[in-house]
């Protein structure tokens, strides 16, 4: 089981540090064995001590490089980052990035031997069309992607479901992870709308191997709780 928290562009350094310092005596006191991440803004990143993997929530696939605005290979390792996510429905929809762009980033970092949450996701119009089309536009966000890679991990995180306090029903979740568990080995996490109150009933589903949250998990308090609620049902 993997919990992942997504800081997206909250967060400074300072208030970085101190969720890291929270969550680690959290775990170290409830002796909590879930998996955890934590996707900080890139001018958090840092050299963290403890359990929780750092990753970085975007990164150029150079190592360095005259690319305005970004950050490669080298600012990583600066710090010992050795994860990423990749494809995150935001960069998708928000920034228009293209599935080629995201193949590109996907194998830079897994040449790398990267850690690669790599995340996937259907916005309302394509759900409320049934669960061919969904699944399509799914497989075409996987088209170019290894997903024999060992590093790999899934994050479904339907795009209407992410920030809107909306999440597809358990049914569904369940549905849609166990279509693809038929072609993919990886951890598939459920991302979109988890919170302390839901997560009991997500993180129970067949097929769902953890979460990636956002606002739910921005307060170190409730990703604590969310750990709390892992471990009991893991
Ligand atoms: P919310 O948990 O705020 O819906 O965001 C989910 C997400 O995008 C995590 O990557």
């Amino acid at each position: 089981m993997i919990i992942a928290a997504n800081f997206k562009t909250f967060k400074t350094r300072q208030e970085t540090l101190d969720y890291y310092r929270d969550v680690k005596t959290f775990i170290e006191k409830n002796e909590i064995t879930v998996e955890t991440m934590i996707f900080p803004p890139a001018t958090a990143l840092n050299t963290f001590k403890g359990k929780t993997v750092v990753g970085v929530q975007n990164a150029y696939p150079v190592a360095n490089g005259a690319y305005t605005g970004e950050i490669g290979l080298n600012q990583l390792k600066e710090f010992g980052i050795e994860t990423i996510l990749i494809g995150h429905s935001e960069r998708r929809h928000v920034l228009g990035e293209s599935q080629a762009l995201m193949v590109q980033k996907f194998n830079f970092f897994k040449e790398q031997g990267f850690t690669i949450v790599y995340c996937i996701g259907e916005p309302l119009e394509v759900r409320e069309e049934g669960n061919e089309a969904l699944m399509a536009y799914l497989d075409a966000q996987l088209e170019g992607i290894d997903l024999n890679y060992e590093d790999l991990v899934i994050a479904y995180e339907p795009v209407w479901a992410i920030g809107t306090g909306l999440t597809p029903s358990a049914d569904e979740v369940e549905l849609i992870h166990t279509a693809l568990r038929q072609k993919i080995k990886s951890p598939i996490l459920y991302g979109g709308s988890v919170k302390v109150n839901n997560a009991k009933e997500l993180l129970a589903l067949n097929n769902v191997d953890g979460a990636l949250i956002g606002s739910g998990a921005l307060q170190s308090e409730n990703y604590c709780r969310i750990l709390e609620i892992a471990e009991s049902i893991k």
